[in-house]
């Protein structure tokens, strides 16, 4: 089997990343959302990070005009139907993950393999809950997926070395290096970035420092190119929120339990970029 069409479900930060580099690297594209608008504004999203490259003198026209036209946008899972690899990027929560992928179930091939870019979530939980569990793997991208090189991948007991192989190449072939993870909640760097984030916020809330002698100590001092709580705007509160929960409830530790400010934010709409509002404003 070779890997040629690639489906993606979720056009949101990740998922339009996926499908920026995937098109980039000459996979013929087919991205799923909910509905038109939250679909339109991830293809611009797409257009908007191309069109910089472009007026950086990083990336032609033509090559831009090349990249969009292998990205198709759909609102009806049914045009994934001839996908060989489903990159899946939807809300962190297992339910709806799950969902999704009974319904892929019935409509893409048997030998299509599904790869989930979650975060947190156990992929051998979700790859059981598929008739397919030994073509299912994490592949987990970061944020912002054009610019961070690293890939990591998530085999489980039960993921045929065949797709691991497949999936590794297809990986290598997006320019990305990937680095091998257990199915442990966090993976290798949500593992050691995640507390780290955490208590950053637990760190405001004592008055340790302001966010900005927070974020400017960990950037001037540390070197880091954004501090914890800039990033934490970047990757989605909400999306640290779900995370957090995840992995506080895998393994019962006080570093990995979401801070009350975090979920007050969360509840209060304060998303972070996302939503023009989070620990800044981006009004
Ligand atoms: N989407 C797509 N492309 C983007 C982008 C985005 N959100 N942001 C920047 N880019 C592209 C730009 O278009 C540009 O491309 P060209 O070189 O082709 O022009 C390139 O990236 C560099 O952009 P900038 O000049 O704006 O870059 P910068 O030097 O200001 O750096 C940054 C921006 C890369 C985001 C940098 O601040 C950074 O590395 N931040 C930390 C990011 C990080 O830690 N990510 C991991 C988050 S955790 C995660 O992903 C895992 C999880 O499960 C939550
Ligand atoms: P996001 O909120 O930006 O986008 C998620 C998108 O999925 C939304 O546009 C939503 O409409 C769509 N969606 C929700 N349910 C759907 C469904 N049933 N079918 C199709 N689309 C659906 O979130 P994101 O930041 O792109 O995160 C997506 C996944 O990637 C999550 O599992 C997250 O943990 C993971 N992830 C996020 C980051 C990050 O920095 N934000 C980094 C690595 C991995």
């Amino acid at each position: 089997m070779e890997i040629k069409k690639l489906g993606i479900v979720g056009c949101g930060l990740m998922g339009a990343g996926i499908a920026q580099v995937s098109a980039d690297s000459g996979y013929e594209t087919v991205v799923h959302e909910v509905d038109d608008e939250i679909l339109a504004k991830g293809l611009n999203a797409i257009k908007h990070f191309l069109s910089r490259s472009v007026k950086k003198g990083t990336l032609t026209e033509e090559r831009k005009t090349e990249v969009l036209g292998r990205i198709r946008g759909t609102t009806r899972l049914e045009d994934l139907q001839s996908s060989d690899l489903i990159v899946e990027a939807i809300v962190e929560n297992l339910q709806a993950k799950t969902d999704l992928y009974r319904a892929l179930d019935d409509i893409v091939g048997p030998d299509a393999i599904f790869a989930s870019n979650t975060s947190s979530l156990c992929i051998t939980q979700m790859a059981a809950n598929t008739r397919r569990p030994a073509r299912f793997v994490g592949l987990h991208f970061f944020n912002p997926v054009p610019r961070m090189k690293v890939v990591e991948i998530v085999a489980t007991i039960m993921t045929e070395p065949e797709v691991l192989e497949l999936v590794t190449g297809f990986a290598r072939s997006l320019g990305k290096t990937p680095i091998r993870s257990a199915d442990r909640p966090g993976f290798v760097v949500n593992r050691l970035l995640v507390p780290f984030l955490l208590d950053s916020i637990r760190a405001l809330e004592e008055g340790v420092g302001t966010k900005e002698d927070i974020d400017t100590g960990m950037k001037l001092g540390c070197g880091h190119p954004m501090g914890p709580l800039e990033l934490m705007d970047f990757v989605g509160l909400d999306t640290t929120f779900y995370i957090a929960n995840i992995m506080y409830d895998e393994f019962r530790e006080k570093r990995f339990a979401p801070p009350p400010l975090l979920r007050r934010m969360v509840m209060a709409g304060l998303l972070g970029r996302k939503s023009g509002k989070g620990f800044y404003d981006y009004a």
